[in-house]
């Protein structure tokens, strides 16, 4: 079967859609090839992700990475949130099909994107390489 398990249940129930009026980082990015737009939303308290939700107008694949990764980060700590991959993302997804694991780079850069802005809001300084440029196209 070309999709998982998982990743049929995680685009079919997708975790963690919607908005959070009251985001402390919001990140959206988006693939120029495919025109797929994924937007974050995270809500951080004393340095922990207490709450995030996603909008996600894109493939069945990018659907489920962002559901997938939603799920990884709640309740997580800022700084482990910094290390989520979309490798991680794609393991914990049972795996993508080669063509697909682009969809879940744009889930890991959702989620920077919306942690560089929860950094740039609160003014915190951040090494500017961690932060790749927003356009998953440079690992397709
Ligand atoms: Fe574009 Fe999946 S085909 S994100």
């Amino acid at each position: 079967m070309l999709y998982s398990e998982k990743v049929m249940d995680h685009f079919r129930n997708p975790r963690n859609v919607g908005v959070l009026p009251d985001a402390d980082g919001v990140g959206q990015v988006g693939n120029a090839k495919c025109g797929d737009i994924m937007k974050i939303y995270l809500k951080i308290q004393d340095d922990t992700v207490t709450d995030v939700k996603f909008e996600t107008f894109g493939c069945g694949s990018a659907i489920a990475s962002s559901s997938m990764a939603t799920e990884m980060i709640k309740g997580q700590p800022v700084s482990q949130v910094m290390q989520l991959t979309n490798k991680a993302v794609t393991e914990a997804l049972g795996g993508l099909p080669a063509h697909k694991i682009h969809c879940s780079v744009l889930a890991e850069e959702a989620v920077k994107s919306a942690l560089k802005d929860y950094y740039d809001r609160n003014h915190i300084p951040y090494d500017p390489k961690l932060f790749p440029a927003e356009s998953c196209e440079v690992h397709a």
